[in-house]
C-alpha cells in the first residue's frame, strides 16, 4: 500500500533532509509527493533550470525506501513570469485583475501561460520520466481551488467564441439555444457574444450554462496539455491530479476521464465534529469518477488554519479518516504535511510534526496506522467496493440549479445528501455515477433534481426501469432541455410516459411553516412534512404514495410510483423531512430487494472491500464515545483469523477490519 506525506524540502534547511527521510521510514511512510509549489526554485530566471536540489532529495528519499510523486508547478507561476507577461493574471466578473501574491494566479486559455507550462512540464518530464525513483506525477494542484475556474479575461473572452462556434457551428444556431430574442441580446457576429461580466441584472441561462461548460473544458484542455507532454517523455508513471471532493465548478468526470486514477484532499475537521455522511459522500463519488480505487494525495494529518487555527484531530481521527478512505476504495494515503511550515499563508496549516520538527501524537498514530496498513495491504491488494445503489451525481445538473436555483434553499448537492444519508445510515453501499453512465449494472437508480433533460437520457432511463431497475427522481425534473431552456411539454416534459404523471401546478415554498405529507406504503401510514417545494401532480398511470394534507392542495397527490415493464419508478413531488426520506428510501430497498448493510443503524459505519472468495468489512466509530455492537455473522480477524463474534466494543474514534467467513 502507498503510505505517504507531501513534503517540501525546499521549505527546510539542506541538513534536515536526511533526518526527515529516516522520521518518515520509521513511521512506514513509502512515498512522498513534492515540487507542486516549486516552480521559482527550479526555475528561478526564465530558461535557467536547476533541478539538483530536487534530485538531491529525491535521493535521500529514494535511500530510505520513499518513492517519488512530483507535482507539476504550475498553480504557482513565478514573480518573473508575471512580471514579463501581466496578461497570464486570471480576471474577476467585475473586470479586475486578479493579482500576484497568493497561488493559482493564471487563466487557463492564455497563450503565454501555455508556452511556459509546456516548457517547465517538458523540462520536468524529460529529466524525471525515467527516473526509478519517481513513481508518478501530479498535474498543477486542485484545478479551480480559490474560485480560479472562471477566469473574465479578454483571452478568455475569445476562446468562449471559439468554443461556442464549434458547440453551435452557426449563430444562428447559438441564437436560437439560447434564446436571445428575450431582452434584445441577439448576436449578429461572433465577436459581439460576451463574456458573462457583471451586468446591471442576471444573465441568460443558457449562456451562463454554457460559460461554466467552457470553463471546466478550459481546465481540462489545460490539464491536457500537461498529460501529453508527460506520457511522451515518461515510462511506467502514473499521471494523478488532487481533486477536491464535492468542489462543484469543475466537471470531474472530464478532468479524470484521462488520468491514471483520481486522488482527493481530504480535510474532515474545521472547526467542529466532521460531518461522516458527507465524508463519505466525498469518497464515494471520488470512486465513482472513474469508477475505480483512488488515493488521497492530501489526508489532513494535524489542525487546519492560515489566519484562524481550526480544531485538533482528536486522538484516533486520523487513523478513523485514514480507513473510511480505505474502507472506500483508497488504495494510497498522503498526509498532508510532513512538517508545519514555519513562514507564508499556511503557517498554521499543522503536518503530522509541528514547527519544531519533533514527533508527537499525530506522528505516532500515523506510524502506527502505517504498520496496520502494511500488514493488512495483502488482503487488501486488488479488493474493490461493488453496489447494487446507484446515485446520479451530474454537474449539468449542479451547474444549472446553481443558476436558477429554483427555491433559495434548493442546492443540488445538499439534496442528493438527503438520499444518500438514509443509505448511509443502512451501511449500504452507493456508486456516484453521471448521467452518460450506463445504469443496468443497479437495482436502484436514485437520480434526484434531473432539471435538465434530453430524450436520450429519457431513453436510457426508461429501459433501466423496463428491465427491472428502481428509479427514484424528484420535483423539478424534465424541465428544460441541454441548452437550459424550459420544455414546451407538460411536466416532467420527457419524462411524463416514465413517471406516468402530469404536474398540474407547483409551490415554491417560503417561511418557516413546512406543508403537510401524509404517506401510505405497503400498508402503513406515515405522516411528516415537505418544504422547499410542492408539485401538485395528476396521477396518470401512476400510483399514489403520498398527498399533502395542508394548504391548498391538501389531498392532491405528493409522490408517486409507476410500473413499467420489470419496475418502477418513482416520482417524489417535494423535499422531504428526513423522517420520510428514510421510510422512503427503505420501502424502495424492499421493492427491489436490497438487504440492509451489517451494523444497519448503530451509528457505526460499515463499509466493505472484495475480491473473489474474500470480502473485507470496515467497521468505524465516528463519535467521540465508545460503541458496543452485537455482529450477527461470523468473522475472522484477517491477520490472525482468530474468530471474532457477538459483542464489539469500539473505543472512540475506532476502527475494526474483520474478514468475512
Ligand atoms: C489544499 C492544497 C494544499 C494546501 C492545503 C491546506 O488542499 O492542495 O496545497 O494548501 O489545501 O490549505
Ligand atoms: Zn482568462
Amino acid at each position: 500500500m502507498y503510505f505517504g506525506a507531501d513534503y517540501y524540502p525546499e521549505h527546510w534547511p539542506r541538513e534536515r533532509w536526511e533526518a526527515d527521510a529516516q522520521m518518515m521510514q520509521a513511521a512506514h511512510i513509502n512515498v512522498v509527493r513534492l515540487a507542486e509549489f516549486a516552480w521559482s526554485k527550479l526555475e528561478p530566471t526564465e530558461g535557467h533550470y536547476d533541478f539538483a536540489w530536487l534530485d538531491e532529495a529525491i535521493d535521500i528519499l529514494n535511500q530510505h525506501g520513499i518513492q517519488v510523486i512530483i507535482g507539476t508547478p504550475t498553480a504557482t507561476p513565478p514573480k518573473w513570469l508575471i512580471d514579463k507577461y501581466p496578461d497570464i493574471l486570471p480576471v474577476d466578473a467585475d473586470g479586475h485583475v486578479r493579482g500576484f501574491g497568493s497561488r493559482c494566479h493564471y487563466c487557463a486559455t492564455n497563450k503565454n501561460y501555455h508556452w511556459h507550462s509546456d516548457l517547465i512540464v517538458g523540462q520536468l518530464a524529460k529529466h524525471y520520466g525515467h527516473h526509478p525513483g519517481v513513481i508518478g506525477w501530479q498535474t498543477d494542484n486542485e484545478f479551480g481551488c480559490h474560485s480560479t475556474t472562471r477566469c473574465y479575461c479578454d483571452s478568455c473572452r475569445k476562446a468562449f467564441r471559439q468554443w461556442l462556434q464549434q458547440k453551435y457551428g452557426t449563430l444562428e444556431a447559438l441564437n436560437e439555444a439560447w434564446g436571445t430574442v428575450f431582452w434584445s441580446q441577439t448576436y449578429e457576429t461572433w465577436d459581439q457574444v460576451i463574456i458573462p461580466r457583471k451586468t446591471v441584472a442576471s444573465h441568460n441561462p443558457s449562456l451562463l450554462l454554457d460559460f461554466y461548460r467552457f470553463s471546466s473544458d478550459m481546465k481540462v484542455e489545460f490539464q491536457a496539455r500537461q498529460l501529453r507532454i508527460l506520457r511522451q517523455h515518461s515510462t511506467n508513471q502514473f499521471i494523478t491530479h488532487n481533486l477536491m471532493g464535492l468542489f462543484p465548478e469543475i466537471d470531474y468526470y472530464d478532468l479524470a476521464k484521462d488520468l491514471d486514477f483520481v486522488s482527493w484532499d481530504n480535510y474532515p475537521r474545521y472547526s467542529g465534529a466532521p460531518d461522516s455522511t458527507r465524508l463519505a459522500l466525498s469518497h464515494d463519488l471520488m470512486r465513482g469518477i472513474r469508477k475505480q480505487n483512488f488515493w488521497v494525495m492530501e489526508e489532513q494529518s494535524g489542525p487546519s488554519g492560515w489566519e484562524i487555527v481550526h480544531s485538533t484531530p482528536r486522538p484516533g481521527e486520523i487513523r478513523l479518516w485514514t480507513y473510511q478512505a480505505v474502507s472506500r476504495g483508497a488504495d494510497g494515503i498522503v498526509y498532508f504535511r510532513w512538517r508545519t511550515c514555519r513562514f507564508g499563508t499556511e503557517e498554521y496549516w499543522h503536518g503530522i510534526i509541528d514547527h519544531d520538527g519533533r514527533p508527537r501524537r499525530r506522528y505516532r498514530e500515523i506510524q502506527e496506522t502505517g504498520k496496520e496498513l502494511a500488514e493488512l495491504w495483502p488482503f487488501l491488494d486488488g479488493t474493490e467496493v461493488k453496489n447494487d445503489v446507484a446515485i446520479l451525481y451530474s454537474y449539468d445538473q449542479l451547474w444549472s440549479l446553481q443558476i436558477q436555483p429554483n427555491n433559495p434553499s434548493l442546492q443540488y448537492t445538499e439534496i442528493v445528501k438527503e438520499y444518500y444519508k438514509r443509505l448511509h445510515e443502512l451501511n449500504i453501499g452507493v456508486d456516484l455515477v453521471n448521467h452518460t453512465d450506463e445504469f443496468t449494472d443497479y437495482k436502484i437508480l436514485i437520480a434526484p433534481l434531473l432539471y435538465l433533460m434530453t430524450p436520450e437520457l429519457a431513453l436510457r432511463l426508461t429501459k433501466f426501469v423496463e428491465s427491472g431497475g428502481i428509479l427514484v427522481t424528484t420535483f423539478r425534473s424534465g424541465v428544460k432541455n441541454w441548452d437550459n431552456v424550459v420544455t414546451d411539454k407538460t411536466l416532467p416534459g420527457e419524462l411524463s410516459e416514465l413517471i406516468g404523471v402530469e404536474i398540474e401546478e407547483y409551490d415554491s415554498i417560503y417561511g418557516e411553516t413546512p406543508i403537510g405529507i401524509s404517506m401510505e406504503l405497503q400498508g402503513y401510514k406515515v405522516e411528516g412534512t415537505a418544504s422547499t417545494w410542492c408539485d401538485v401532480i395528476i396521477p396518470g398511470t401512476a400510483d399514489t404514495l403520498a398527498k399533502y394534507t395542508t394548504e391548498y392542495y391538501a389531498g392532491q397527490t405528493a409522490i408517486t410510483q409507476n410500473s413499467l415493464g420489470k419496475g418502477k419508478a418513482i416520482y417524489v413531488g417535494t423535499r422531504l423531512d428526513a423522517n420520510l426520506t428514510a421510510r422512503l428510501m427503505d420501502h424502495v430497498l424492499t421493492l427491489a430487494g436490497v438487504a440492509r448493510g451489517p451494523l444497519a443503524e448503530t451509528g457505526i459505519e460499515v463499509s466493505i472491500r472484495g475480491k473473489a472468495g474474500m470480502r473485507l468489512l470496515f467497521l468505524l466509530n465516528h463519535s467521540g464515545k465508545k460503541q458496543t455492537v452485537d455482529l450477527t455473522q461470523h468473522y475472522v480477524d484477517p491477520l490472525t483469523d482468530v474468530p471474532i463474534t457477538g459483542r464489539l466494543e469500539l473505543p472512540a474514534y475506532g476502527v475494526e477490519v474483520l474478514r468475512e467467513v
